[in-house]
Order: C-alpha cells, then structure tokens, then sequence
C-alpha cells in the first residue's frame, strides 16, 4: 500500500492515481485544512499530520513525496531508513551528494528511489525515444528544449528549478549521457535571487550538444523539445492536442558532383500516433511495477540523480 506526503498543489493528483490503482492507504499533511479536504475524498486512506505515524505502518510498503524541494531529501531518506519505497517528486534533492546518499541507501536496502519526472512516461516522449534508439534520425546531433510562457512568476524558485528539470530530465533520457560542460546563464528581472529567463548549454562527451530556454517572461507558450538527427529532425509539442510529435525528412547531403557543396533535402513530414495516456498514471504504475520488481530500479535512481548532478553544475554556472 502507498502513502502520499504532501497534499498542495501536486499531492492530490498523485493521491487520485493511486486511488485508481486501489493502493491509496495514507495521506499525510502538515495542514489540517487541506488534510481534511484531500480525506473526504478517499475514506479508505488513513490521514495524519505526522509523517513518523505513516511511516510506522508495517502495511505500508511505499511513500510519495509532494511536498516543497528543500524537504525532499530528509523525507526520503527517513522514509528508505525506514524500509519505504520512495516516489520523490522533481527534483528528488537539491545537491549531488544528498541524492548520491539516498542512492547509496536505496541501493543497500534493496529498496526503490524513483524522481517524479513525468515527462519520462510521457507517451510523446517515449516516441522520440524509440525513434533515436531505433536510429530513425541518424546520429543525434542538438536536442534543444523551450518552456516559455508569461507567468506563472516564481518567487521562492527560479526557471532553471522550476521549469528547467522538467526539460533537462527528458535531455539526459533521450541521449543517455552526463554532460561534459553544463553552462548558464540567466536575469533575475522581477525578484531578485530568483531568475525569470535562463539560457542552458550543456555539451556531452560525444559530441552532440543541447540548449534549454526556460522563462515565464516571454509572449510565447511553449513547451517543445526538438532533436536533429543527420537523416531527420523529430519535434515534441506537448502544446498540440493531436500533433503531439512530428517527423521531419529534412536533412543536408552532400552532393558528390557539386564538389561537396551541402545541398538540403526535404521529404515527408509525418505525425506517428501517440497514446492519449495520462503520464501520471504511468508514472504511478512504474511505481508499483519497480516495487513489485519489475522494470530496472537502479537505472530510474540513476536517471534522478544525473538530474541533480547537472541541476547543481548549471546552477553553480548560472551563480558563477
Ligand atoms: N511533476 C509535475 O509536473 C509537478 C507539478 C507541480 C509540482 N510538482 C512538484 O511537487 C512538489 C510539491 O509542489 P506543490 O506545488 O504541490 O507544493 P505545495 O506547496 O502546493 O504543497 C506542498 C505541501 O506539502 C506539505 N508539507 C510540507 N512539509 C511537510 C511534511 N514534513 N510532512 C507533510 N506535509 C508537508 C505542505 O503543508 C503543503 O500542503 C514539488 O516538488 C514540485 O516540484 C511536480
């Protein structure tokens, strides 16, 4: 059974999930009001203040934390000590050396650490993955992801934390690589501490390189990724209702009789079919999947800790 931690914003879509999956047997705030809300909905599930109380419940086999990113690593690594699967929402820690911790611990009692990146169980994003793994593109060269949109302003939480993990959680899983150079740089233009526009580079060590644009200062509302491959270039618009990815067979070649000028090709552009699935409840069923032992526990830890390890150069970079 599954307890969730944390019932603001987040907490109850993932309390609902689990609901639906009939695993929902804790809900945990410090806030009674919204405690109270959350409990009517679910008379099965047990609510408490007091996250010690959950905890003790030998029935309880996992923890969701939803609750503010400055908490996320004293909440896990109670919960692992206390012999809990952990789901953690993005980012599952502030520091490289908090999640490499929580790996370490997760991996020495044989217990799951899985980071909320929704966008991994995005069906979209599962397309362009299979489409770079199949080679369909050719070799990847750029991926570059925008998340602009004016507001919602951040004031406790700049673009790079707020918006960015989301992209740089996609970039890492479809190239499968650590970056060799992370650079950023962006303004804190409306509070200050807090940058509103950042600008990322991050360069991998085999060659392909990847930029991220994420504001909420900006006419635009997009939340796009694009991948150029040498043979074609795949577009990701979680924007789009129906055209959710599409295929480009576009590419440049050279021509043997023009003494090697580039010259560029244009073919089809096409819209594979994406599954309408909530990537959430995917997200939730891999859960109980790692739990159950299925699927590979150490790689989902991993990929939430090269998160962290990249979060933490570019914003040392966006500081420097
Ligand atoms: N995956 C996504 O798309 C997505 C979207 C939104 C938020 N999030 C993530 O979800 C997390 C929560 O964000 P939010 O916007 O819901 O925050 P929020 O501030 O609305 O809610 C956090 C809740 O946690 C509770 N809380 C704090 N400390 C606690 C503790 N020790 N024990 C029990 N409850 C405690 C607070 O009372 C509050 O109700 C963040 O990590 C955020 O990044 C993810």
């Amino acid at each position: 059974m599954i307890g969730v931690a944390g019932l603001g914003y987040w907490g109850p879509n993932l309390a609902r999930n689990f609901a639906e999956l009939g695993r929902l047997s804790w809900l945990c705030d410090l806030d009674g009001g919204l405690r109270a809300e959350v409990a009517a909905r679910y008379p099965g599930a047990r609510a408490t203040a007091s996250y010690d109380e959950m905890l003790a419940d030998d029935e309880l086999q996992g923890v969701v934390i939803a609750t503010p990113v400055p908490t996320h690593y004293a909440l896990a690594k109670q919960a692992l000590e206390a012999g809990k699967h952990v789901l953690v929402e993005k980012p599952p820690a502030m520091r490289a050396a908090e999640i490499d911790e929580l790996s370490a611990l997760a991996a020495a009692q044989k217990l799951v650490l899985m980071p909320g990146h929704l966008l991994l169980y995005h069906p979209g994003v599962r397309k362009l993955k299979e489409l770079i793994d199949a080679g369909e593109l050719g070799d990847v060269l750029c991926v570059y992801g925008n998340r602009q949109n004016l507001g919602i302003v951040r004031t406790n939480e700049n673009a790079l934390w707020s918006l960015g993990v989301h992209d740089l959680s996609v970039i890492l899983y479809l190239l499968d690589e650590e970056p060799a150079e992370a650079v950023a740089y962006g303004r804190d233009f409306l509070t200050e501490g807090v940058e509103d526009v950042v600008f990322c580079y991050l360069r991998f060590p085999s060659g392909k390189i990847a930029h991220m644009h994420l504001s909420w200062l900006d006419p635009h509302k997009m939340r796009k990724m694009t991948v150029v491959g040498r043979e074609k270039m795949v577009v990701f618009d979680d924007m789009e209702l129906e055209r959710k990815v599409t295929v480009y067979e576009k590419s440049p070649w050279k021509r043997a009789e023009s003494y090697g000028e580039w010259q560029t090709r244009s073919g089809d552009i096409y819209i594979p079919k994406i599954a309408t699935d909530e990537p959430l409840k995917l997200e939730c069923q891999e859960f109980l999947n790692l739990i159950a032992g299925g699927g590979d526990r150490l790689k989902v830890a991993e990929d939430g800790a090269r998160v962290v390890r990249a979060l933490e150069r570019l914003t040392d970079s966006l500081r420097g």
